[in-house]
C-alpha cells in the first residue's frame, strides 16, 4: 500500500478528449512508478459524454455528482460532438459538475513554453507568464432566463438571459485570485470587469474588489476594463500576473491567452473548490475537437498540464513541477504537434514527456 493513495475520476468525454486523456494518466502512473510506492494513483474510468447521451438520452447518469463526491479528483478531457447540440453536452456534464460541486475558482495559467512559436513578435517565456482567475459558478454563465412568446410567431419570439452577481460570489473569487498572486513572483492582481456599461453587477464586483483589497496591502492592484484588457493582452503581456474576471470574461481572456501561449492545444485549466467540500476537477481549456478527431494528432500538452495542476492541488507541488519541466523540455527538444508547426503524433508527445521525466 502506498503511503499517498489518491482515487481519481476520469472522465475522457468525446473526441480528442479520449485521445489526451491517455496521455496525462501515463506520466500520472510514470511519477507513481518513480515515487518508489510513495504515491499511488486509481483511476476510475466513467462513459459519459455525447455517445452515452445517444445511448441514454443522459449525459451522465442520474448519480453522476454522488459518485464523484467521494473522489480525491476528477481528471476530463472534453465534451462536445457533431449530433448534440453544445449547450445540451455543456450543461449535461461539464457545467453540471462545476456548478454541482461548487467549483467556483477556474484557474487557467498562459505561459510559453520554449520552442513553442507564438503569434506575439517578441515573446519570450518570461514576458509570457500570467494567470486568468476566471468565475465559474455564477455570472453571466448562470442559466438564469428563459424563452417565450413563440406563439407570436418564429419572429416574434424573446429570450432573457440574466447574469447574476452576488457580493459573496464576488469576494470569494476575488479573495481567491488575491491568495494566488501572493505564491506568484509579482504579486499583483488585475481585475477586469465592464462596470461602465453594466452597472449593477459589475459595480458590485468593483466594490467587493475594494473591500478584498484591503485585506491584502501587500499585493498590487489594478482595475481595468475587459476591452482594454483584450488589447494590453496582446500588446504589454509583460505586465500580467494575476488576471481576475467574471465566468464570461474569464472564458474569453483566456482563450486569448491560450493562443498567445501559442495553441489551445497546450491550454491548461483547473476547476476548483477552494473550500475542498468537493473533489476539483483538471482539464485541458480545449473542447473536442472533431476537426482532427480520430488522426492521433491532438496535443496532449494541454491534458498532461492540466494533470499537473492537479498534482499541485493535491498537494504534490514537487511531482507537478517535474512535469513541467518535462514538458518544457519536450518543447524545446521540438517534438512538437501540428498545431505548434511539428509534425509528432500524440502518443510521440506523450513518449518524448515520459523521456523527460
Ligand atoms: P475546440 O477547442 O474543440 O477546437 C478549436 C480548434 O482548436 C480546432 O481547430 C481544433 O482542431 C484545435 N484544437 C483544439 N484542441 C487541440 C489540441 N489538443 N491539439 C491540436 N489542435 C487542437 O473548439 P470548438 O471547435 O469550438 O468546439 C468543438 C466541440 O467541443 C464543440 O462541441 C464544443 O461545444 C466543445 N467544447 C468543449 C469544451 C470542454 O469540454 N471543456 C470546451 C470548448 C468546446
Ligand atoms: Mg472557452
Amino acid at each position: 500500500m502506498a503511503e499517498r493513495q489518491y482515487t481519481i475520476a476520469v472522465i475522457p468525454g468525446d473526441g480528442i478528449g479520449v485521445e489526451v486523456t491517455p496521455e496525462a494518466l501515463r506520466v500520472l502512473d510514470r511519477l507513481a512508478e518513480q515515487s518508489a510506492g510513495r504515491i499511488a494513483f486509481a483511476f476510475e474510468s466513467f462513459p459519459w459524454g455525447c455517445q452515452y447521451y445517444l445511448q441514454t438520452g443522459r449525459m451522465m447518469d442520474h448519480d453522476g455528482l454522488e459518485r464523484l463526491q467521494g473522489k480525491d479528483a476528477i481528471f476530463f478531457g472534453a465534451v462536445g460532438w457533431p449530433g448534440v447540440p453544445d449547450h445540451i453536452s455543456l450543461w449535461g456534464l461539464r457545467l453540471a459538475i462545476c456548478q454541482g460541486f461548487d467549483q467556483y475558482a477556474c484557474v487557467r495559467p498562459v505561459r510559453l513554453l520554449p520552442g513553442v512559436p507564438s503569434p506575439l513578435r517578441d515573446a519570450t517565456p518570461e514576458r509570457i507568464d500570467w494567470v486568468v482567475v476566471r468565475e465559474n459558478s455564477e455570472g453571466e454563465y448562470a442559466g438564469i432566463g428563459g424563452r417565450n412568446l413563440a406563439a407570436r410567431g418564429p419572429d416574434r419570439e424573446v429570450a432573457i438571459q440574466s447574469a447574476l452577481f452576488t457580493a459573496q460570489g464576488c469576494e470569494r473569487i476575488i479573495r481567491y485570485a488575491f491568495d494566488l498572486a501572493r505564491t506568484r513572483k509579482r504579486k499583483k492582481v488585475t481585475s477586469v470587469t465592464k462596470s461602465n456599461a453594466q452597472q449593477y453587477g459589475m459595480v458590485l464586483w468593483d466594490e467587493s474588489f475594494d473591500r478584498v483589497r484591503a485585506d491584502y496591502p501587500d499585493v498590487e492592484t489594478e482595475q481595468w476594463l475587459v476591452d482594454a484588457m483584450a488589447a494590453r493582452f496582446v500588446l504589454r503581456p509583460e505586465t500580467l500576473e494575476v488576471v481576475v474576471g467574471s465566468n464570461l470574461f474569464g472564458d474569453i481572456l483566456s482563450d486569448l491567452g491560450s493562443a498567445i501561449g501559442g495553441s489551445l492545444g497546450i491550454a491548461a485549466s483547473a476547476n476548483i473548490d477552494p473550500e475542498r467540500r468537493h473533489p476539483s476537477m483538471f482539464e485541458p481549456v480545449h473542447g473536442s475537437a472533431p476537426d482532427i478527431a480520430g488522426q492521433g494528432i491532438a496535443n496532449p500538452i494541454a491534458a498532461i498540464w492540466s494533470a499537473a495542476m492537479m498534482l499541485e492541488h493535491l498537494g504534490m507541488a514537487p511531482e507537478a513541477e517535474r512535469i513541467m519541466t518535462a514538458l518544457a523540455a519536450t518543447t524545446a527538444s521540438g517534438v512538437l504537434t501540428p498545431d505548434l508547426g511539428g509534425a509528432a503524433t500524440t502518443r510521440e508527445v506523450g513518449d518524448a514527456v515520459l523521456a523527460n521525466l
